[in-house]
Formats: C-alpha cells, sequence, structure tokens
C-alpha cells in the first residue's frame, strides 16, 4: 500500500520546491529564498530593471529582474516578454510596500518556460469579446474568485448532506420524461425515440429512495429557456435532495440548513475573494435561522399594499420577487402556491385542494434559490394531474409504480448552484457563476 500523505512532512503533490505565492503575501518567507513559477500578469520596465508581476493560481507578486544581476542575453529575453509567458523566478523575498501585495522576490534566477504570443484580452473589453475569450479570461482574479466559491460551494453541499446522513444517487441525464414541464425540454437525436437531457433528477429520485432513503445529487439539469434573464442558463449545476417521510417542515428546515451551510463556509473560506468581488459580506454574515415564512397568499397581499400590479392566481416574476425579498433582511419561504402555477407532482394541501405543499425560497438580487415540495402519492391523483397538463401518463409508466408498490410520504427540493453563487458574490449575471456558460445564444467556447 502507498504511504499515507502527511502535510507536515511532504510539501504537496507536484511542488518540487516551489512555494504558493500566498504563502509569500502572508510573511511566511520574508528574508528566505525562494523559487516561485506562474504567468506574467503585467510587466514594466524601466531601462535596467524589469517589473514582473507574477501569478499563480494562489495570488499576484512582484519580481524584480535587475540587469546587473542577468547574462544580457537573458535579460533582453525577460524584458521582452509578453503578459501570460509562463516563467519560474527564484529569489529572495523582501517587504517593500512599493510592491503590490507589500512583498517582492528579488530575482537571482528566472527561467522562461513559454513566451506567449500576444494575449487577446486587454483592459476595458466588451462582455461578448470576455465571451468569445471564456477559455482564457477564467484566468482573470474576477474569474478566479468566483471560481474559488464556486469551489467552496460545491463542497459544502457534499459536506451538508452527507453529514445529514443523505446519500448520493445519480439519475440519467438522457430520460424520455418531462419533470419540470413540455416548454423548456432539449430534444436529443437518440435512434427512434423521443429522449431529452433531463431537467431534474427527482422522478429518478423518488424511486431511489424506496431503496437507499434519504438522498441528495449534484448534477447539470437542461432548460431550454425561452426567456433570456439574467438567471436563467440553458445547462446549471442543480443541488436536489429527495427524503424519505419528509414533510413540508422538513424540507424547509432541510432548505434554511444548506443555505446557512453553503454562507457559512464560503464565509470561512472566501472572505478575500467576496471583499474584492464587492459581495455584501455584513449581510451574509448577518444570516441566521430561522428564515421567515410566509403563503403565497400572504405574499400577494404583501405586493398589492406595496402597490404592485399582482393578483391571485399570478406566477411571480424578476419584479414581484425583487419587491418581495426587500421586504426581508433575510431569505424567505413563500409556500401554498396555487396547483395552477406548479408542477404535476406536488402534493395538494388537505385543508385547501387548490393548493400544494410545495415552496420557493427567494433571495434578494436573484430570486427563487430553492423549488421543493412534497410529493403526490396517489396513483390516481398523479395521472389526473398529468393529463390536466396535457402530458401523456403512459409515458410516465415506470414513474407511476413508485405510487402502486408501496407508496410512502416523501418531499425533497432543488437548489441552483449558480443562483447561490450569484447571490453570495453578488454578480449582475448567472453567467458569471459557471465556468462555460450555456445561455440561449451561446453554447461555446
Ligand atoms: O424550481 P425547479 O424547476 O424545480 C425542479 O426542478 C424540481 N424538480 C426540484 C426538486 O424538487 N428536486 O428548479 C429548482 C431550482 C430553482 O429554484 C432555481 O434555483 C434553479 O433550479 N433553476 C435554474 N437555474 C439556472 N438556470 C435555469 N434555467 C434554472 N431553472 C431552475
Ligand atoms: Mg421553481
Amino acid at each position: 500500500m502507498a504511504p499515507k500523505r502527511n502535510e507536515q512532512e511532504t510539501e504537496g503533490l507536484g511542488k518540487k520546491g516551489f512555494v504558493d505565492i500566498e504563502e509569500i503575501l502572508e510573511g511566511n518567507h520574508t528574508g528566505r529564498e525562494v523559487k516561485v513559477r506562474g504567468w506574467i500578469h503585467r510587466t514594466r520596465d524601466i531601462g535596467n530593471m524589469v517589473f514582473l508581476n507574477v501569478r499563480d493560481p494562489s495570488g499576484v507578486v512582484q519580481a524584480t529582474i535587475a540587469k546587473d544581476g542577468f547574462k544580457e542575453e537573458k535579460f533582453e529575453k525577460i524584458k521582452d516578454l509578453l503578459v501570460e509567458s509562463s516563467l519560474k523566478v527564484k529569489g529572495e523575498v523582501a517587504e517593500d510596500e512599493r510592491a503590490p501585495g507589500g512583498y517582492e522576490i528579488r530575482a537571482s534566477d528566472a527561467e522562461i518556460v513559454h513566451a506567449s504570443e500576444d494575449f487577446p484580452i486587454h483592459k476595458d473589453q466588451s462582455i461578448e469579446h470576455l465571451l468569445d475569450n471564456r477559455h482564457l479570461w477564467i484566468r482573470s482574479t474576477e474569474m478566479r474568485d468566483i471560481l474559488n466559491v464556486r469551489s467552496t460551494v460545491f463542497g459544502a453541499i457534499h459536506d451538508y448532506f452527507r453529514c445529514e446522513g443523505y446519500k448520493e444517487f445519480q439519475s440519467p441525464i438522457l430520460t424520455p420524461l418531462a419533470c419540470e414541464g413540455g416548454a423548456t425540454l432539449f430534444p436529443v437525436d437518440y435512434f427512434d425515440e423521443d429522449v431529452y437531457l433531463t431537467q431534474s433528477w427527482q422522478l429518478y429520485a423518488e424511486a431511489g429512495i424506496f431503496g437507499l432513503g434519504d438522498i441528495y445529487t449534484i448534477a447539470p439539469s437542461f432548460r431550454a429557456e425561452k426567456s433570456r434573464t439574467p438567471r436563467h442558463l440553458t445547462e446549471y449545476w442543480h443541488a436536489e435532495v429527495e427524503g424519505l417521510w419528509h414533510d413540508l417542515d422538513d424540507i424547509i428546515e432541510l432548505g434554511e440548513g444548506l443555505v446557512l451551510n453553503i454562507a457559512e463556509e464560503v464565509l470561512k473560506k472566501n472572505e478575500e475573494e467576496l471583499e474584492r468581488l464587492d459581495a455584501d459580506v455584513e449581510y451574509l454574515r448577518s444570516l441566521d435561522e430561522p428564515f421567515p415564512i410566509i403563503t403565497y397568499d400572504e405574499a400577494i397581499y404583501r405586493l398589492q399594499d406595496e402597490n404592485m400590479d399582482v393578483k391571485y392566481g399570478d406566477d411571480f416574476g424578476v419584479p414581484e420577487e425583487k419587491k418581495l425579498t426587500s421586504l426581508f433582511d433575510k431569505p424567505v419561504f413563500v409556500t401554498h402556491y396555487p396547483k395552477e402555477i406548479k408542477a404535476f407532482y406536488m402534493k395538494r394541501a388537505e385543508e385547501d385542494e387548490s393548493k400544494v405543499l410545495g415552496y420557493d425560497l427567494m433571495v434578494p438580487h436573484v430570486g427563487e434559490l430553492i423549488g421543493g415540495s412534497v410529493r403526490e402519492t396517489k396513483v390516481e391523483s398523479m395521472i389526473k394531474r398529468l393529463e390536466d397538463e396535457g402530458e401523456d401518463p403512459s409515458i410516465y409508466e415506470w414513474f407511476l409504480d413508485t405510487r402502486r408498490y408501496g407508496s410512502v410520504p416523501h418531499a425533497g427540493y432543488g437548489l441552483g448552484i449558480e443562483r447561490v453563487i450569484m447571490w453570495l458574490c453578488d454578480l449582475d449575471h448567472i453567467r458569471d457563476a459557471i465556468p462555460f456558460p450555456r445561455t440561449p445564444n451561446r453554447c461555446r467556447p
């Protein structure tokens, strides 16, 4: 068996004597000779001296290359390097308040790994240009900060569900079923069958709980969204959970718990990134349980009180969600929507059959973060709901079996991961919450 890696004794795979720039900026190497490697972020020369801002995945530090410390030919080559050239630099770390970050490396040696061609991204370029060059733009500080937060969010979701005892379960990406209505299905050319990219893991999860119990997933979902809004992607990452014997209170608690856990982890690991992104750290820090819970009816009254033009039965759009979330200082659960504006699988409320036992969790700036519900358990009601939706129940035969053989109460929800990132980082557009966004007018690079 391979020996277990011990961080005390090893310096990390692939490090080979090089330090992370972050460690220099934390003051851990001052006065010592170090080796760093990365890319040129910025370069400036004053004749006999070149100032290189060197970037690695952990930060940016200034390296000074003095002409008299290098062979003439090498000095000239370093001087001519363009932004994004990759290199290794060796030298002593010194504190210097003029340097960005307060430290610099006084280079005694440098090795050019690759002299970059002229990098196609310069200052102040159009959004379209940056999207065309997304594979290069993800090197930017802004994207790196967001993607760091994103990585924490994914880890926090896994940790939360696993700690709470939920097991990871996978559903197929190719499916003949519409979980969230036929309007946003992406058809796939699948031999002679009508098959689509999945909109949700849920229907398969409802079969999965009979064996595994409480389960969750993180997976891509696809929506052929016609709505070109700043919060819709056609391919997004979806954290979904399905709990056996769970009721509305359980999934409210589980939704609140997940969101608070994500925020807490991001504050713990990425406060610097949040500050640089100009996110509202104070607001995130102020969050705690319980989140307010209001019914759909109450939401309508509150909105009408605020002179919004809504009436009973309307679904909420961006203006309504914006207004509603502005009335609370925490995320807000809206429950008991009219059945007409929610999916076929949601259970009706016993006290009022016109309402469903479901909720949307709404947050400022983004709107709906989570959609969840208790599930209808009776096979006849499920068939009737499908027919009412204009769906062909025969395609759902296998799913209906979950209501034929030991049907049990259960509930679950789905959280849009890019929407969480958008909320945490205060992003104007959801496309920046994902490395390579897919929107109605863009499916490249
Ligand atoms: O409300 P939705 O459509 O619910 C479902 O898919 C359920 N089957 C989930 C479940 O109960 N297992 O989607 C859930 C969440 C939304 O609240 C939103 O955050 C996100 O997914 N979402 C999108 N995110 C980005 N782009 C889109 N086009 C999205 N559509 C939904
Ligand atoms: Mg929804």
